[in-house]
């Protein structure tokens, strides 16, 4: 049994393996409508339960629809309707989770519910997004760059904005599989200093800049997220606002790196952290980035579960 708790709990072999599933199991499906089942039935007989303490739209429906695929069941469960919402331990819900499902995915605030949760559970836990990082996603967009490019391994993303939970992960990332992160964004707003020191003593190049178009110049995949996230204070979003409009990723922004892909986790604010000339424009590969969640989580279910 593994947990899929965040990508520097995860070793590089583990995710590589993931990454390398992922493609080829989308690969084989090719063509199929959505609903069919793929050619095996990894989960057949199991359950997965999925936790939400926040929105979500992709997350929700990727999870969803690749349990189903795979031959499983799913319960989409909300946060605030279980007695979790309600004082419940975090530690009681894990054990009395672990006796009805194969596995738990969970999207909630603190990281410390997720690890708490994990401490107690008897099946996999898997972090589907904490106020700290969003593992799942950067599998699905480290998959997405490997079909666009090739080997993210040795490459320059650029990170654009908010130094947020979801940069956090790209970090992770850089460390695990040797690829190089530049974040431009205001200092006020940069990414956690630990892990920024967890990137390089694994050997990643991390550089911190200031100058949006110098970062940017010659990158192989910029990045950018919404400016207030779900656990930011609606107070402060005049401030951020203020801060990372030079942040904005917009083409004459994505003019600096002709060659470089465009993504954006989703939901995008446009007109505030990207324009719509690049989210639809040449270089944006966001939706192959979406339908990839499906794939990735795939592949983390099956690692999870070791099936
Ligand atoms: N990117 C992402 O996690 O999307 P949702 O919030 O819709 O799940």
């Amino acid at each position: 049994m593994n947990h899929f708790l965040d990508l520097h709990r995860t070793d590089p072999a583990s995710l590589r393996a993931m990454l390398d599933q992922a493609a080829a199991m989308k690969a084989a499906r090719a063509g199929r409508p959505r609903g069919a089942p793929d050619d095996t039935a990894p989960l057949d007989g199991r359950i997965v339960a999925l936790v939400f303490e926040k929105p979500s739209t992709r997350t929700r429906v990727s999870f969803d629809v690749g349990i189903r695929q795979m031959g499983g069941q799913s319960l989409v469960l909300s946060g605030a309707e279980m007695q979790l919402g309600h004082g419940e331990t975090i530690a009681d819900t894990a054990r009395v989770l672990s006796r009805y499902v194969d596995a738990i995915m969970i999207r909630t605030f603190e990281e410390a519910t997720l690890l708490e949760l994990a401490e107690h559970a008897d099946v996999p836990v898997i972090n589907g997004l904490t106020n700290r990082s969003h593992p799942c996603q950067i599998m699905a967009d480290l998959l997405t760059f490997e079909e666009h490019r090739g080997p993210i391994a040795g490459r320059r993303v650029v990170w654009s904005g908010d130094g947020n939970n979801v940069c956090a992960s790209f970090l992770h990332a850089a460390g695990r599989l040797g690829f190089d992160l530049t974040f431009t964004g205001p200092e006020e707003l940069d990414p956690d200093p630990e892990f920024i020191e967890m990137a390089r003593a694994e050997g990643a190049t991390v550089t911190i800049a200031r100058d949006p178009a110098a970062a940017i110049a010659g990158a192989d995949l910029v990045v950018t997220d919404t400016w207030v996230s779900m656990h930011d204070s609606q107070t402060t979003k005049e401030r951020r606002h203020r801060l990372l409009r030079p942040y904005q990723v917009n083409a004459a922004l994505m003019a600096a790196a002709p060659e470089a892909l465009f993504m954006h986790c989703l939901p995008a604010h446009r007109g505030e952290e990207v324009t719509d000339a690049v989210m639809d424009g040449r270089q944006s590969v966001v939706f192959d980035e979406a339908e990839n969640r499906l794939h990735a989580q795939k592949a983390i279910l099956r690692w999870c579960l070791g099936v």
